[in-house]
Protein backbone atom coordinates (compact mmCIF):
# COMPACT_ATOMS: atom_id res chain seq x y z
CA UNK A 1 0.00 0.00 0.00
CA UNK A 2 1.50 3.71 -0.75
CA UNK A 3 1.70 6.00 2.11
CA UNK A 4 -1.47 8.18 1.12
CA UNK A 5 -3.35 4.83 0.73
CA UNK A 6 -2.51 4.03 4.51
CA UNK A 7 -3.19 7.14 6.01
CA UNK A 8 -6.95 7.44 4.08
CA UNK A 9 -7.17 3.36 5.22
CA UNK A 10 -6.65 4.60 9.24
CA UNK A 11 -8.44 7.21 8.52
CA UNK A 12 -11.55 5.10 7.18
CA UNK A 13 -11.30 2.81 10.23
CA UNK A 14 -10.96 5.24 12.95
CA UNK A 15 -14.37 6.71 11.44
CA UNK A 16 -15.78 3.07 11.37
CA UNK A 17 -15.05 2.72 14.92
CA UNK A 18 -16.17 5.98 16.17
CA UNK A 19 -19.85 5.21 14.32
CA UNK A 20 -19.99 1.33 15.52
CA UNK A 21 -18.91 2.99 19.22
CA UNK A 22 -21.78 5.54 18.60
CA UNK A 23 -24.72 2.94 17.35
CA UNK A 24 -23.60 0.58 20.54
CA UNK A 25 -24.56 3.84 22.61
CA UNK A 26 -27.89 4.16 20.94
CA UNK A 27 -26.69 7.04 18.92
CA UNK A 28 -27.82 6.34 15.19
CA UNK A 29 -28.17 9.98 14.08
CA UNK A 30 -25.54 12.65 13.34
CA UNK A 31 -26.58 15.75 13.09
CA UNK A 32 -25.12 17.61 10.18
CA UNK A 33 -23.19 20.88 10.01
CA UNK A 34 -24.14 20.75 14.13
CA UNK A 35 -22.70 24.30 15.69
CA UNK A 36 -20.33 22.48 17.97
CA UNK A 37 -19.04 20.05 15.56
CA UNK A 38 -16.46 18.16 17.41
CA UNK A 39 -13.65 20.32 15.82
CA UNK A 40 -14.71 23.17 14.83
CA UNK A 41 -12.75 25.69 17.57
CA UNK A 42 -15.63 28.82 17.33
CA UNK A 43 -13.63 32.01 18.85
CA UNK A 44 -16.11 33.72 21.09
CA UNK A 45 -14.37 37.16 21.86
CA UNK A 46 -16.20 38.06 25.08
CA UNK A 47 -15.30 34.54 26.71
CA UNK A 48 -11.67 35.07 25.27
CA UNK A 49 -11.73 38.61 26.55
CA UNK A 50 -12.75 37.35 29.91
CA UNK A 51 -10.60 34.83 30.32
CA UNK A 52 -7.38 36.76 29.35
CA UNK A 53 -8.43 39.63 31.76
CA UNK A 54 -8.75 36.39 34.57
CA UNK A 55 -5.25 35.53 33.68
CA UNK A 56 -3.42 39.09 33.29
CA UNK A 57 -5.70 40.84 35.73
CA UNK A 58 -6.80 38.97 38.61
CA UNK A 59 -3.88 36.13 38.44
CA UNK A 60 -1.10 38.14 37.48
CA UNK A 61 1.93 37.45 39.16
CA UNK A 62 0.33 35.12 41.78
CA UNK A 63 2.11 35.13 44.77
CA UNK A 64 -0.74 33.49 47.32
CA UNK A 65 1.28 30.59 48.02
CA UNK A 66 4.44 29.81 48.29
CA UNK A 67 4.64 27.77 44.73
CA UNK A 68 5.11 31.11 43.45
CA UNK A 69 8.93 30.89 44.11
CA UNK A 70 10.17 27.64 42.28
CA UNK A 71 7.73 28.35 39.63
CA UNK A 72 9.50 29.07 36.09
CA UNK A 73 6.26 29.48 34.60
CA UNK A 74 2.61 29.56 35.81
CA UNK A 75 0.31 27.35 33.84
CA UNK A 76 -2.92 28.83 33.27
CA UNK A 77 -4.78 26.10 31.08
CA UNK A 78 -4.71 25.87 27.02
CA UNK A 79 -7.50 25.64 24.57
CA UNK A 80 -10.94 26.72 23.26
CA UNK A 81 -13.02 29.15 25.21
CA UNK A 82 -15.94 27.33 23.49
CA UNK A 83 -15.31 23.86 24.72
CA UNK A 84 -17.72 21.36 25.49
CA UNK A 85 -15.18 19.07 27.20
CA UNK A 86 -13.02 20.41 30.51
CA UNK A 87 -10.28 18.30 30.83
CA UNK A 88 -8.79 18.72 34.36
CA UNK A 89 -5.39 17.56 35.85
CA UNK A 90 -3.96 18.12 38.98
CA UNK A 91 -0.93 20.19 38.59
CA UNK A 92 2.16 21.36 36.34
CA UNK A 93 5.04 19.11 36.04
CA UNK A 94 8.69 20.21 35.29
CA UNK A 95 7.97 20.41 30.94
CA UNK A 96 4.71 22.00 31.14
CA UNK A 97 6.43 24.57 34.04
CA UNK A 98 9.24 25.28 31.55
CA UNK A 99 6.84 25.74 28.69
CA UNK A 100 3.87 27.48 30.50
CA UNK A 101 1.45 24.84 28.81
CA UNK A 102 -0.75 22.25 30.36
CA UNK A 103 -0.14 18.45 29.58
CA UNK A 104 3.12 18.94 27.26
CA UNK A 105 5.07 16.12 28.35
CA UNK A 106 5.04 12.22 28.59
CA UNK A 107 1.25 11.98 30.36
CA UNK A 108 0.38 15.10 27.77
CA UNK A 109 1.27 13.20 24.82
CA UNK A 110 -0.86 10.55 26.02
CA UNK A 111 -3.30 12.69 26.57
CA UNK A 112 -3.67 14.74 23.19
CA UNK A 113 -4.00 10.97 21.89
CA UNK A 114 -6.80 9.96 23.96
CA UNK A 115 -8.61 13.25 23.16
CA UNK A 116 -7.84 12.45 19.33
CA UNK A 117 -9.07 8.90 19.60
CA UNK A 118 -12.34 10.20 20.81
CA UNK A 119 -12.31 12.69 17.35
CA UNK A 120 -11.50 15.63 18.83
CA UNK A 121 -8.90 17.90 18.40
CA UNK A 122 -6.71 18.66 21.52
CA UNK A 123 -7.37 22.82 20.78
CA UNK A 124 -11.34 22.05 20.21
CA UNK A 125 -11.23 21.28 24.11
CA UNK A 126 -9.71 23.12 27.37
CA UNK A 127 -6.86 21.69 29.43
CA UNK A 128 -6.23 23.14 32.85
CA UNK A 129 -5.11 22.22 36.20
CA UNK A 130 -6.31 22.14 39.53
CA UNK A 131 -3.01 23.73 40.82
CA UNK A 132 -1.17 26.60 38.32
CA UNK A 133 2.09 26.49 39.42
CA UNK A 134 4.30 22.67 39.80
CA UNK A 135 5.05 21.79 43.58
CA UNK A 136 8.65 20.95 44.04
CA UNK A 137 9.40 17.36 42.79
CA UNK A 138 5.81 16.92 41.36
CA UNK A 139 4.79 16.41 44.71
CA UNK A 140 0.85 16.46 45.53
CA UNK A 141 -0.32 19.79 46.08
CA UNK A 142 -1.43 20.92 49.17
CA UNK A 143 -4.85 21.96 50.68
CA UNK A 144 -3.62 25.58 50.73
CA UNK A 145 -1.97 25.79 47.53
CA UNK A 146 -5.52 24.33 46.26
CA UNK A 147 -7.25 27.16 48.52
CA UNK A 148 -5.76 29.74 46.92
CA UNK A 149 -5.88 28.46 43.09
CA UNK A 150 -9.01 26.53 43.28
CA UNK A 151 -10.94 30.08 42.76
CA UNK A 152 -9.69 30.84 39.17
CA UNK A 153 -10.39 26.93 38.24
CA UNK A 154 -14.24 28.03 38.99
CA UNK A 155 -14.10 31.66 37.50
CA UNK A 156 -12.50 29.39 34.10
CA UNK A 157 -15.25 26.85 34.26
CA UNK A 158 -17.76 29.95 34.21
CA UNK A 159 -16.51 31.76 31.66
CA UNK A 160 -16.23 28.41 29.22
CA UNK A 161 -19.48 26.35 30.92
CA UNK A 162 -18.31 22.77 29.41
CA UNK A 163 -20.91 20.85 28.82
CA UNK A 164 -18.74 18.09 30.69
CA UNK A 165 -15.39 17.95 33.07
CA UNK A 166 -13.73 14.90 32.56
CA UNK A 167 -10.87 14.81 35.79
CA UNK A 168 -8.17 13.24 35.42
CA UNK A 169 -6.88 11.06 38.91
CA UNK A 170 -7.24 10.52 42.23
CA UNK A 171 -6.47 14.33 43.31
CA UNK A 172 -8.24 16.59 40.69
CA UNK A 173 -11.36 14.42 41.20
CA UNK A 174 -11.35 14.34 45.04
CA UNK A 175 -10.51 18.16 45.25
CA UNK A 176 -13.16 18.63 42.62
CA UNK A 177 -15.59 16.17 44.48
CA UNK A 178 -14.91 16.68 47.73
CA UNK A 179 -14.01 13.24 48.38
CA UNK A 180 -12.27 10.81 50.13
CA UNK A 181 -12.96 7.62 47.91
CA UNK A 182 -10.57 6.03 45.62
CA UNK A 183 -10.00 6.83 42.14
CA UNK A 184 -10.89 3.01 41.11
CA UNK A 185 -14.23 3.84 43.05
CA UNK A 186 -15.11 7.28 41.67
CA UNK A 187 -14.29 6.74 38.15
CA UNK A 188 -16.42 5.19 35.40
CA UNK A 189 -19.44 7.14 37.17
CA UNK A 190 -21.14 10.40 36.72
CA UNK A 191 -20.70 12.82 39.43
CA UNK A 192 -21.75 16.68 39.19
CA UNK A 193 -19.17 19.88 39.74
CA UNK A 194 -21.25 23.24 40.17
CA UNK A 195 -24.10 21.77 37.97
CA UNK A 196 -21.32 20.30 35.07
CA UNK A 197 -21.33 16.38 34.55
CA UNK A 198 -18.40 15.24 35.28
CA UNK A 199 -16.62 12.21 34.52
CA UNK A 200 -13.90 10.68 36.90
CA UNK A 201 -11.00 8.86 35.24
CA UNK A 202 -7.30 7.55 35.68
CA UNK A 203 -4.66 10.52 35.35
CA UNK A 204 -2.27 9.42 31.88
CA UNK A 205 0.46 9.50 33.94
CA UNK A 206 -1.48 5.90 36.05
CA UNK A 207 -1.89 4.81 32.26
CA UNK A 208 1.71 5.25 31.77
CA UNK A 209 2.88 3.07 34.51
CA UNK A 210 -0.25 0.90 34.27
CA UNK A 211 -1.15 0.08 30.68
CA UNK A 212 -3.51 -2.48 31.77
CA UNK A 213 -5.80 0.65 32.63
CA UNK A 214 -6.12 1.78 29.33
CA UNK A 215 -9.16 -0.20 28.61
CA UNK A 216 -11.27 1.32 31.66
CA UNK A 217 -10.01 4.75 30.82
CA UNK A 218 -11.59 4.27 27.64
CA UNK A 219 -15.00 2.87 28.58
CA UNK A 220 -15.12 6.19 30.89
CA UNK A 221 -14.24 8.34 27.46
CA UNK A 222 -16.79 6.46 25.34
CA UNK A 223 -19.35 7.49 28.11
CA UNK A 224 -18.23 11.01 27.68
CA UNK A 225 -18.37 11.10 23.77
CA UNK A 226 -22.47 9.25 24.07
CA UNK A 227 -22.61 12.06 26.32
CA UNK A 228 -21.49 15.15 24.32
CA UNK A 229 -23.42 13.47 20.77
CA UNK A 230 -26.74 13.01 22.79
CA UNK A 231 -26.37 16.90 24.20
CA UNK A 232 -26.26 17.76 20.85
CA UNK A 233 -28.32 15.32 18.33
N1 LIG B 1 0.06 16.25 35.11
C1 LIG B 1 -0.97 17.08 35.42
O1 LIG B 1 -1.80 16.76 36.29
N2 LIG B 1 -1.06 18.23 34.79
C2 LIG B 1 -0.20 18.61 33.83
O2 LIG B 1 -0.37 19.69 33.26
C3 LIG B 1 0.84 17.72 33.52
C4 LIG B 1 0.97 16.56 34.16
Amino acid sequence: MKEWEQELYLAVEAIKSRLEILRDGGIHYIVKNNAHHNNTVHVIPEREERLNKLRQEKIGECQRCSLCSQRTNLVFGAGSSSASILFVGEAPGSEEDLQGQPFVGKSGKLLTKMIEAMGFKRESVYICNVVKCRPPKNRDPLPEEIAACEPFLKEQISIIQPKIIVGLGRYACQTLLRSEVSIAKLRGIWHEYNGIRFMPTFHPAYLLRNPNAKKEVWDDLKAVMLEIEAKQS
